[in-house]
């Protein structure tokens, strides 16, 4: 198992020396690498076991560090940054030769975001290179929330991970970039499209696709447990013997009480969203065969909850 603690200098030797390291942002832990050192790159991909056609965010604590590694900064997504950052955004900018063609998996554009977690901005300012992070999961299975939940899954692979407790959003970044001179959002996340919105009028929205990798983070089935995953019809009170059921606020009476996980009680969907992965690990742990999930009210971080749940169910 690896080392966890809350040592920056030790994180930062080790970063320097080509390590991987757990690190805590307030999405979900990511699994950082320098992003100039292709070596220590390569290793993320093989830690994770992620196809190299699946390109990774780089990480850093401000925005004149942005500039360092990218090209330009189109007028509306500086907007972005400067207004939502350090925050759950992603921003997709044109890379300089000096990001490896291995963290963008080839692409011209390079994944950039500034994470709102003292640990992580502490660290990051304390380094010359960019982090890349993509979460600390092993590749299509349920993203961590707590230095925990990465050295059950990848603990044996890595030598260190930084403790910044459990993470206060608990679902990836807001994925934003242009499609020719449309505002796009390529992937739902942390940041409420609502909020974007408000600033820049409507943007289109990119639906999960089944498996392209021209559009890069929408693999369709993600997110996954190794139970069968049902989306849950309304008002379903008939549920098989060894069911488990996630649902946003209120328990079934049809099911014993410990078979169920309630991501808000109070309905609040930041509570919501903050819940759920550690929600779909209890499940996924019961002894069960299918784990039914509930929809929540599609509005807000809702929208980003509700994406994570049905590509949870996808198959194939
Ligand atoms: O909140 C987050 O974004 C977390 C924390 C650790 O920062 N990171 C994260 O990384 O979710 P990852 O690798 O699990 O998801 C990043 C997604 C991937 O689906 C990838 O395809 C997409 O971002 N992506 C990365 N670079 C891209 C690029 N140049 N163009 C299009 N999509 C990109
Ligand atoms: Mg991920």
């Amino acid at each position: 198992m690896a080392t966890i603690g809350k040592d920056l200098y030790k994180a930062k030797v080790l970063l320097e020396t080509g390590e991987v390291i757990g690190l805590p942002t307030e999405t979900v832990y990511g699994l950082a690498a320098n992003a100039l050192n292709p070596i220590a790159v390569a290793k993320v991909f093989e830690v994770k076991n992620r196809p190299g056609f699946d390109p990774l965010i780089i990480h850093t604590d401000s925005l004149e560090k942005v500039r360092n590694w990218v090209e330009d900064i189109p007028l509306d997504l500086e907007l972005l940054l400067k207004e939502f950052s350090p925050g759950p955004l992603t921003v997709l900018l044109p890379k300089k030769d000096i990001i490896p063609d291995l963290v963008t998996s080839g692409l011209s554009r390079v994944a950039v975001r500034i994470p709102k977690h003292s640990m992580a901005l502490e660290l990051l300012a304390m380094l010359d290179f960019p982090l890349a992070a993509p979460s600390a999961n092993p590749f299509g299975y349920i993203s961590p929330t707590s230095a925990k939940h990465v050295d059950q899954q990848l603990g044996s692979k890595i030598p260190y991970i930084l403790d910044g407790g459990n993470c206060d959003v608990g679902l990836e970044s807001t994925i934003v970039g242009f499609e020719g001179d449309q505002l796009t959002v390529y992937r739902k996340g942390g940041l409420e499209i609502e909020k974007i919105e408000s600033h820049f009028g409507t943007v289109d929205v990119k639906e999960h696709s089944t498996s392209n990798p021209a559009a890069p983070g929408m693999l369709k089935s993600h997110y996954a447990p190794n139970k069968e995953v049902e989306l849950m019809a309304m008002g379903v009170t008939e549920f098989r013997k060894k069911t488990a059921l996630l649902s946003f606020s209120e328990a079934s009476t049809h099911l014993p009480r410990e078979k169920q996980f309630i991501l808000s009680e109070e309905k609040n969907l930041s509570e919501a969203a903050s819940k759920l992965f550690e929600g779909l690990r209890y499940l996924d742990a019961l002894d069960v065969d299918t784990i039914y999930l509930e929809l929540v009210p599609d509005v807000g971080i809702g929208r980003a909850i509700n994406d994570r749940l049905k590509r949870a169910a996808a198959k194939g």
